[in-house]
């Protein structure tokens, strides 16, 4: 049992899109959570609920500063995630990955914690191999717009690995390809809400070339299940292990989706594709399904269903 082998965990991030999930199963399951977080790109209003709850507690610190508590584990989700957000200050976000990461692994070293770092699909770049093992190297511009972001994941992952080695620190690295559900900001940019709000707004829903690249969106739980399940596996299995949904899906098949489930009247209109965004992304999760006996639940139009009706409501709010 989870709240048995870890009975106090720390979520950095824990007031983002997936930390907010994290930290609310953490507690159903009875364990004592420490929410760090910057209110970077996370809200309050994520984790409000959960206020005043005796298992739950936040630390607004900033994790590129050494952090001295005391935790059985720990889940490294602080960064910005979406290319608005990331790219805003990209030196800012490097820092995150890198000196978050070395802040985190001191903090694991010191308490003998298990760490385990959420790290992306986006260590991948643009994949010239389909669908992505772990064993794929990847293919990233080093000096683009979203190396920030991608080089500084790339970096995490060498220093949980040294980490690992040098100091026999516990660790675990999840690769989590896109995720969607309630809690993402409506004004971050990414693919799902950006295309939710605009249908739910009745606005055109703008797509990226010819909405042709396809995705793969995993429904928030089901990357927290997989997220527990990595943290609780054998100690000799540290990962990078794939978390996502294998199943593609077109941009233009998505809006189509979302504007039928919103009965929208919302047009689709096309614009020029960023810089560097790639074309095809999707999961080979055999080592997860092997290893954790995870794969994903919720299926994509199931999930769009619950998130749509979360951002009606929010939207209304
Ligand atoms: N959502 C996805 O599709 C996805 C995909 C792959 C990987 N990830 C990874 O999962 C993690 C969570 O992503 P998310 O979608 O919930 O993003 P998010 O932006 O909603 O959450 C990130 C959280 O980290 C906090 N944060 C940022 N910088 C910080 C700092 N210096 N110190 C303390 N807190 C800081 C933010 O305030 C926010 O609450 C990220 O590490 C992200 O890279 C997410």
């Amino acid at each position: 049992m989870l709240s048995k082998t870890y009975p106090r965990i720390c979520v950095t991030g824990g007031a983002g899109f997936i930390g907010s999930h994290l930290c609310r199963r953490l507690i159903a399951e009875g364990v004592e959570v420490l929410c760090v977080d910057n209110y970077y790109t996370g809200a309050r209003s994520n984790i409000v609920d959960l206020i005043g709850n005796p298992l739950f507690e936040v630390l607004r610190h900033d994790i590129t500063m050494p952090l001295f508590i005391e935790t059985d584990a720990i889940f490294n989700l602080a960064c910005p995630a979406s290319p608005i957000h990331y790219q805003y200050d990209p030196v800012q976000t490097t820092r995150v990955s890198v000196d978050g990461s070395i802040n985190v692994l001191g903090l694991a070293r010191r308490t003998g914690a298990r760490v385990l770092q959420a790290s992306t699909s986006e260590v991948y770049g643009d994949p010239a191999v389909h669908p992505q093992p772990e064993t794929y190297l990847g293919n990233v511009n080093p000096i683009g717009i979203r190396a920030c972001y991608d080089e500084g994941k790339r970096c995490a992952e060498t220093l949980f690995f040294d980490y690992h080695r040098q100091y026999g620190t516990s660790i675990k690295v999840a690769r989590i390809f896109n995720t969607f559900g309630p809690h993402m900001q409506p004004n971050d940019g990414r693919v799902v809400s950006n295309f939710i709000v605009q249908a739910l707004r009745g606005e055109p829903i703008t797509l990226h070339g010819d909405g042709s690249q396809t995705r793969s969106f995993a429904y928030v739980d089901d990357i927290v299940d997989g997220l527990i399940r990595l943290m609780l596996s054998d100690e000799g299995f540290t990962g990078p292990v794939n978390l996502g949904n294998p199943t593609e899906i077109s941009m233009r098949i998505l809006a189509e989706t979302i504007v039928d489930i919103v009965g929208s009247s919302s047009e689709l209109v096309f614009r020029p594709l960023p810089q560097d965004d790639p074309r095809r992304r999707c999961p080979d999760i055999a080592l997860a399904e092997q290893a954790l006996q995870w794969k994903p639940t919720v299926t994509v139009r199931d999930g769009l269903e619950r998130t749509v009706a979360y951002f009606s409501k929010t939207l209304a709010a």
